[in-house]
């Protein structure tokens, strides 16, 4: 049996239906699909994600979609990167079979965006740290759409890093809630050779604050080696972070905390695999990153 029934190159779909039926067709003939969904400028942390869903899946399904229920409207969805072309080109020499690339009509029809649509998935508890009150109804935008990704393209498994890893436990959650039949895959982070954490936003950084943003990982880095040297007391992790970002310039810091790895709960002390989640605004552009301390702290 050929593994790739369907594609002889890259398929590129903007309508749903078809997309959906090449799907399920490769899955017919006894193939999987593994599903990286991305809002395009595609960077070495997306084609990261692409080889882990090429390691494990037959195919592989990259749909590239600015999504714009999870912008506020002061947030930077216009001026968002659309590199179209460049993406495809990264996706096609990645080796993915298929991409979805609809437009905000086909996705959200007739809708006025102001007003979203008329269902939406929320997902509580999970959004109620962290970046979901600093982003009121963000996540709500991440998880519908998701879910109607899912719906468009029904993968085996889907892969998402852990950069977002607030977005990740989230999408956990709703496909647990809503007995969604996808494995969903936690990809870990990846970083430029000096640490700071890849994202499509850090184009808009200067050469100066993209000098200065690497504060961010060493500040997370150092924290979580204090943690492994046995520091328990968040509050003094905390304020060693600050420190450290004040320290490098100009920056305003939009939280700084300590989770529960599992259930984003805020702890108080280091006595369970915790996450330390920072958002910082340099300049125009919002960062966010976070390192997680699996190994609980042997006491001092
Ligand atoms: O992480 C992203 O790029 C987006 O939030 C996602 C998951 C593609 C939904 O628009």
């Amino acid at each position: 049996m050929t593994l790739k029934p369907t594609f002889q190159d890259m398929n590129v779909y903007t309508d749903i239906l078809p997309c959906r039926t090449a799907v399920r067709g490769i899955q017919r003939n006894g193939g999987t699909v593994g599903l990286v969904p991305t809002m395009g400028a595609i960077h070495e942390g997306h084609v990261s994600l692409i080889r882990a869903a090429k390691a494990r899946c037959s195919h592989v399904a990259v749909t590239i979609f600015v999504n714009p229920t999870q912008f506020a409207p002061t947030d930077d969805f216009t001026a968002y990167p659309r590199p179209l072309e460049a993406d495809l080109d990264s996706c096609k020499r990645a080796g993915v079979d298929l991409v979805f690339t609809p437009t905000v009509e086909t996705m959200y029809p007739g809708a006025r965006l102001e007003s979203r649509t008329s269902t939406n998935v929320h997902v509580s508890g999970l959004t109620d740290v962290l970046c979901g009150p600093r982003r009121p109804g963000h996540f709500d935008g991440v998880a519908t759409i998701v879910a109607k990704l899912f719906g468009i393209l029904p993968a085996d498994a889907v892969f998402f890093g852990e950069k977002d890893y607030q977005q990740l436990a989230v999408i956990r959650q709703m496909v647990r809630d809503l007995n969604i039949p996808i494995e969903i895959v936690g990809c870990p982070t990846v970083r430029e050779p000096d640490g700071l954490a890849m994202s499509s936003r850090n184009a808009y950084l200067t050469s100066a604050q993209r000098t200065q943003a690497t504060c961010l990982s060493r500040a997370l880095f150092d924290a979580a080696e204090r943690i492994r040297g046995g520091e328990r007391n968040i509050a003094a992790i905390v304020d060693g972070i600050r420190e450290g970002i004040v320290s490098a310039g100009p920056a305003q810091i939009e939280y700084v905390d300590v989770v529960d790895s599992n259930t984003l709960d805020l702890l108080s002390i280091v006595d369970r695999p915790a996450r330390i989640c920072l958002a910082v605004r340099i300049g125009s552009c919002r960062l966010i990153d976070n390192v997680g301390v699996d190994a609980p702290p042997t006491p001092r």
